[in-house]
């Protein structure tokens, strides 16, 4: 028998703070990476998605708001170390032909967890009978998304070949 009054309300709770927390980091890595990419098309994409990262840390509080919580962060050592290691590539392959390639991976590292979390959070809001909430989720996982694909799209056009 579980002896831990938890719920899954407490754990949807905790997993908005770890996304909310993440985002707010990836807001802050987001102008760092458009700055080191080298193809223009690379620095829009991280631009645009800049632009995106704060409409969807909008949306978090709203959530926060629906389940009458104050927006608030919690430490996520996972995008923290899915951040540095796009930092290392960065560092290591300043000036390299390679570096565009390594940057699109690290941000599609990015995005991977950012789907898994969301496609989480928005399964756990319907559980929870909340539609409002889903929602909002899903249109940033629908976001997140497209990030992936394009980022996959301006590999396969040519900064992974260029890397080569
Ligand atoms: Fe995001």
């Amino acid at each position: 028998m579980a002896t831990n009054e938890k719920t899954l309300n407490d754990l949807f709770h905790d997993a908005l703070k770890d996304i909310y927390y993440a985002e707010k980091q990836i807001l802050k890595a987001l102008p760092k990476m458009a700055k080191a990419a080298q193809a223009p098309e690379l620095t829009a994409a991280f631009q645009k998605h800049l632009t995106e990262t704060e409409g969807q840390i909008e949306r978090l509080e709203k959530v926060f708001e629906l389940i009458g919580k104050r927006p608030q962060g919690k430490p996520c050592e996972a995008i923290l170390g899915i951040l540095d290691e796009g930092k290392e590539i960065m560092e290591e392959f300043k000036g390299a032909v390679a570096l565009d390639a390594g940057l699109v991976a690290g941000a599609q590292a990015v995005e991977h967890y950012e789907m898994a979390r969301y496609g989480t959070l928005k399964t756990w809001a319907t559980t929870l009978g909340l539609p409002e909430a889903a929602k909002l989720l899903d249109q940033t996982l629908q976001e997140e998304t497209r990030t992936d694909q394009l980022l996959t799209q301006l590999g396969d056009r040519g900064l992974n070949k260029k890397a080569a």
